[in-house]
């Protein structure tokens, strides 16, 4: 193969660019992580709750943002930053962070049955509510989190009035017994679902991840990008019309940028060109603007 010097990509992007079509094509499915300045100062809020001591009233956050913005990939990458760790002494795992999902509609028996699964405790299922609730609970106090996080909380709002009272008050019990922080994370409708209470608003900071909008730091997620998309030859992704296309495509989005470079990247491959063109980025994502 004739060498290309690479130098527009990550040292760990270089090999695998010397990987032939199929291979590459199967590396852009890979997740990954790539920083941006709101990500950071997400997970430099969690850190700072992480590490709160323990007391009555923990700060609570409330992550939230657009569907595919990447507040998920956020909490992910926290969690890898603290992994679960096997206490000898007591001869038991520990997990600084329990990481869970609202179920799709607002049942406290299905919301405690997903805890108690996350937890790794095998339960009846035909088991009463209240059966339920005092297993987590005992179990959430000896396994003593630093921190549990609860994605997809905007679910709470599928629910009746009555359902969505009830899941509010089992959050609100939850981020009260637990001496542990908490960390919401949901849509906007998640934030709508907590404004109805008080308590909860003056518990829950809230925390936004918004969507991209023309600017230095979209440029430079868009290099970022560049560096690890396994292509032979230089795309500069940032510039005016490239940036401008993908944002407009995008809607702002991360996972849709993130989907439309692999695509573009694909073709770029495929078509032996070796970089993103723009023609590349209107095959796989046509847009009506002009
Ligand atoms: N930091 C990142 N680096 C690289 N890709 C990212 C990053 N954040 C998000 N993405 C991409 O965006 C996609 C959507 O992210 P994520 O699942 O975290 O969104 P979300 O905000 O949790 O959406 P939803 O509200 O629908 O659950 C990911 O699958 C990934 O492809
Ligand atoms: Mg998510």
């Amino acid at each position: 193969m004739k060498s290309t010097p690479l130098s527009h990509l990550l040292p760990a992007t270089r090999s695998q660019a010397q990987l032939d079509d199929d291979a590459r094509i199967q590396c852009l499915l890979r997740d990954r992580w790539i920083d941006y300045p709101r990500a950071t100062q997400a997970l430099e809020q969690l850190e700072r709750l992480f590490v709160t001591p323990r007391r009555e009233r923990m700060p609570c956050l409330l992550l939230h943002g657009d569907s595919n913005i990447g507040k998920t990939q956020i909490t992910a990458k926290f969690r890898r930053r603290h992994p679960d760790v096997f206490d000898e002494r007591r001869g038991m795992e520990m997990r600084p962070i329990i990481s869970m999902q609202m179920p799709p509609t607002p049942d406290q028996h299905r919301f405690y049955s997903s805890l108690l699964f996350e937890l790794g405790a095998p339960h009846n299922a035909a088991a009463g509510l209240a059966v339920l609730e005092r297993l987590a609970r005992n179990l959430l106090r000896r396994m003593a989190p630093n921190m549990l996080i609860v994605d997809e909380v905007h679910h709470l709002l599928a629910g009746t009035y009555r359902e969505q009272r009830a899941s509010l008050n089992l959050l609100k019990f939850l981020a009260n017994d637990l001496r542990a922080t908490m960390v919401l994370v949901g849509t906007r409708d998640a934030v709508i679902a907590l404004q109805t209470d008080s308590q909860m608003v003056s518990r829950f900071t809230p925390f936004e991840v918004p969507r991209w909008r023309e600017s230095e730091g979209f440029r430079r997620l868009l290099a970022a990008f560049e560096r690890i998309l396994p292509l032979r030859r230089p795309s500069d992704l940032a510039q005016r019309e490239i940036a401008q296309y993908v944002l407009a495509a995008s809607g702002g989005l991360t996972g849709e940028v993130s989907r439309i470079l692999n695509a573009a990247a694909e073709a770029g491959i495929r078509s032996g060109d070796e970089c993103i063109k723009l023609e590349h980025l209107e095959h796989v994502a046509p847009t009506h603007i002009q």
